[in-house]
């Protein structure tokens, strides 16, 4: 039988698409487990089995024993899931357009040539220990592996970090500059020790003296949604309610997580809303959806929690994940046939593995 297309499921209003969602998640029972990212619109979010931050879901994919893992999130999260669950298990996203511009702008082409090019002012095998961002491809994980490196999602961003900093003296971040700046300065790094490599040049753009005296390598990549919140968002905000508790995501910009009362993952601002006071008024720096979310969540407390930004900031690739491509890829299940498969090559998922176990093993 031939996998339906999605052309006829565009048609379908959202409505109707709930019902088959809701029908064919039934009818497959135990052998499909729906996973949600927190920045999903509710539409899709109200269909997972289990919502979470990156940590989490890749915590849930790994222990999941379920046949098909449908990932409601972007491209690196169905890779995780397919690299930590059984050979035998399936993972699909139900639009495979649905990346993440942040992990576009590391690639394995750009990285082992940085790598090369330190080679030239120190052993980086000796010297300095790779760390990515789960936002990345499943080769710049399995990089990891093969170079003594490992993965972190926002979470654990610092326990990787004192991993990585009790092997090797340095450390190269990618690709979130960002993640990398803020974590390092609550461990104590000044800002000089922390140089930023522009892949675009020779040598990163970067001196031997440069290269030698910095303790973290930032990879000059970032979020498009999260580079949209200013300091100065925060102090007019401030000016106006001046009671205002400011929680950020650490992918915002240095500034903005410096003059925040919190910053964490998803979960992390979710647990820290919810635990604070009723009626109390927060100002988040994250993804539209989430924010959204959690002052539906906590009106009927007197609580408000507000946006950040005045500019409209989705994830547009998270968006990409929608009613009818669920229910599409949930139908087609039912059917037997299997779309949207992410499935990562056996010797890439292998060292890519090592990489996110050694983070799995120094999670708190
Ligand atoms: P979390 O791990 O906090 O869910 O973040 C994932 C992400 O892509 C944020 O932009
Ligand atoms: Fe990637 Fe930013 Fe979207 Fe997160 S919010 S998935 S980092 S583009």
């Amino acid at each position: 039988m031939n996998a339906a297309a999605i052309q006829p499921y565009a048609l379908l209003d959202d409505l109707e698409c709930e019902q088959r969602i809701v029908r064919a998640k039934q009818a497959l029972g135990e052998r499909v487990v729906v996973l949600g990212h927190h920045y999903q619109r509710d539409e899709v979010f109200r269909h997972a089995d289990f919502t979470g931050d990156s940590l989490k879901l890749s915590r849930q994919a790994a222990a999941s024993k379920a046949e098909f893992i449908v990932f409601c999130g972007v491209h690196f999260m169905a890779e995780v899931a397919d690299i930590l669950s059984r050979p035998e298990q399936v993972a699909i996203l139900p639009d495979l357009a649905a990346g993440c511009s942040m992990a576009d702008m590391a690639d394995l082409q750009h990285v082992e040539k940085a790598w090369k090019e330190l080679a030239s002012v120190l052993d980086p095998d000796t010297a300095i220990t790779p760390v990515t961002y789960i936002n990345s491809a499943a080769d710049l994980k399995a990089f990891c592996g093969a170079h003594g490196g490992i993965v972190c999602t926002s979470t654990n961003a610092r326990h990787v970090l004192d991993w990585s900093f009790g092997r090797r003296e340095k450390v190269l971040f990618f690709p979130d500059q960002h993640l990398g700046r803020n974590t390092g300065f609550t461990m104590g790094i000044p800002l000089d020790e922390m140089v930023v490599w522009n892949y675009d040049r020779p040598m990163g753009g970067l001196t031997p003296e440069q290269i030698e005296n910095a303790k973290i390598i930032l990879w000059k990549g970032f979020c498009s949604v999260h580079q949209m919140f200013q300091p100065d968002q925060i102090d007019s905000f401030r000016q106006k309610y001046p009671e205002t508790k400011v929680i950020a995501h650490p992918e915002s910009p240095f500034e903005v997580c410096r003059k925040s009362d919190y910053v964490g993952s998803t979960e992390y601002i979710i647990n820290t809303v919810a635990a604070g006071p009723p009626g109390s008024r927060w100002l988040v720096a994250t993804e539209l959806n989430l924010v959204n979310r959690l002052h539906d969540q906590h009106k009927h407390e007197g609580t408000s929690v507000h946006f950040m930004s005045p500019n409209v900031c989705m994830c547009s690739t998270m968006f990409r994940i929608d009613p009818q491509h669920l229910a599409w890829v949930l139908e087609n299940l039912v059917d037997g046939q299997v779309v949207n498969r992410v499935s990562v090559d056996r010797e890439t998922a292998d060292l890519a593995r090592l990489a996110l176990q050694r983070m799995l093993d120094v999670s708190p």
